[in-house]
């Protein structure tokens, strides 16, 4: 009886417990994806896969049964079947702290600008907690843009989270960078996320300028990094902008693409076989969504707030794309980017008709919306009435409101035009916005 006793401690001591990290070997790497067997390894976690010449860095992303699903963080060379999957024992989360202002890092917090370490005041992991919404404050208060077409028209709250949708090279970047520069908010972190490298240095250097640069931090995963570092590199730059929420500063979030970011996390899904659901976009990218851009917002007592604007592709300018459609639901207002206003110069390109801040009417006055719809009204008319009035078939005197529309269009879209140096303060877009309304009168 004794000796079944010990015999039975003897055989628990071998069977590992089930959370124990242990280290495997590859048997398979097609695709993104390596599989390995012998680990245990918990999902997220990251690890060293030995090559012929090295290592190389890759996180689990996924099991079945004994197998492990694994995915690089950097370009797969050098591995052969069999090749060691060991745990890698690195402190999880990026480096937070104060000393990040000025600076521009990679997916994984880590300076890219070759000005030397940051000094980080602690590690944070990349998905936070959610957060209570009824300890969330209320968004109460207008965020000054500095873009005169925004502030005025689709006034945007602080705390509030606006898409920007648009086809290619309508001004998305140039927009972003106006916003940068001319905010009231403390701190701007800028995500840049699957975007061509050419890009990030020309936003950087071009957009951005010096001077901007110090309350600023630019989080950058451009499109060759892997679709890891891609999805980490958005999640890097939202866990940023809350590490400065919770020092209770307020914070404009701008995320460039959210987009790329659903396609980066579609790769990866797709990659270890999760099925395709709408147009090829598997579920857990519908999941991760709303998760993301449920992290900006108003924070609780004592901290400060995270405005942010997401970028979303509508390519061959369709709207009806299921990222698109899923962003609208879940964003609290949008901004539309149009093509034609782009190619007739009409910059910064903002369809008004087509852009809505869902908040606006919880920040600004009754008579700041009175206004504001005037304008959208008599604007409304002449777009209505456009064939009509440039074929030559109206004639003047016909109808006094869209005489009215036709006079006042080119005033309207002069408030509406800003050159990309500009900045244009919120009481300054309040005021010419006011005057243009006051001359339209009512109806
Ligand atoms: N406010 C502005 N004033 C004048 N020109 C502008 C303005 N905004 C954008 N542009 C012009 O539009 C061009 C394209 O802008 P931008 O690079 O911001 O587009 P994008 O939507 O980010 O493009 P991509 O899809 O390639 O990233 C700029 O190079 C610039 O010439
Ligand atoms: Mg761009």
């Amino acid at each position: 009886m004794l000796k079944l006793a010990d015999n039975i401690r003897r055989l628990q001591k071998q069977v590992p417990s089930a959370h124990a990290v242990t280290a495997g070997k590859l048997v398979r790497g097609i695709g993104l994806t390596l599989e390995a067997v012998g680990c245990q390894l918990p999902v997220g976690s990251q690890c060293l896969v030995q090559t012929i010449d090295g290592q190389i860095e890759a996180e689990v992303v996924g099991f079945a049964e004994h197998i492990t699903y694994l995915m690089p963080t950097e370009a797969v060379k050098g591995i052969v079947p069999g090749s060691r999957v060991q745990p890698l024992n690195r402190e999880q989360g990026i480096g937070v702290g104060m000393d990040l202002l000025g600076r521009v890092v990679d997916g994984n917090g880590l300076p890219l600008d070759g000005l030397g370490p940051i000094n980080i005041e602690k590690r944070v992991p990349l998905s936070a907690q959610p957060m209570n919404p009824l300890l969330r404050k209320p968004i109460e208060q207008p965020v000054d843009v500095g873009v005169r077409a925004i502030n005025s028209m689709i006034t945007v709250g602080s705390g509030q989270r606006m898409g920007l949708f648009a086809g290619s090279g309508v001004g998305k970047s140039v927009l972003l960078g106006m916003m940068t520069r001319g905010t009231s908010a403390d701190v701007v972190v800028v995500g840049l996320v699957g975007e061509r490298g050419r890009e990030v240095k020309e936003f950087i250097q071009d957009i951005l300028g010096e001077e901007d640069r110090k309350k600023a931090v630019v989080v950058a995963s451009p499109a060759d990094n892997s679709p890891l570092m891609r999805l980490k590199g958005c999640e890097t730059a939202v866990t940023i902008a809350e590490y400065f929420r919770d020092q209770g500063l307020n914070v404009l979030l701008l995320i460039d693409s959210l987009t790329r970011y659903a396609m980066a996390q579609r790769e990866i899904a797709l990659a270890v076989g999760e099925p395709p659901a709408t147009k090829g976009y598997p579920p857990s990218v519908f999941a991760r969504l709303p998760a993301l851009v449920e992290r900006a917002g108003n924070g609780g007592p004592g901290q400060g707030s995270i405005t942010a604007f997401y970028t979303v592709l509508t390519e061959g300018d369709d709207l009806q794309d299921p990222i698109a459609d899923a962003a609208r639901a879940i964003l609290d207002g949008h901004i539309v980017l149009s093509r034609a206003l782009a190619d007739a110069g009409h910059y910064p390109a903002i369809d008004i008709e087509a852009s809505i801040s869902r908040v606006m009417p919880m920040v600004v006055s009754e008579e700041h919306l009175q206004k504001s719809r005037r304008i959208r009204q008599v604007y409304s008319r002449y777009q209505q009435n456009r064939d009509l009035i440039t074929l030559g078939a109206y004639t003047k005197g016909s109808d006094p409101r869209i005489d009215l529309a036709i006079k006042a269009e080119p005033v309207i879209n002069a408030l509406l035009q800003q050159g990309m140096r500009q900045v244009i303060p919120y009481d300054e877009s309040l005021a010419s916005m006011i005057q243009l309304a006051n001359g339209l009168g009512t109806e």
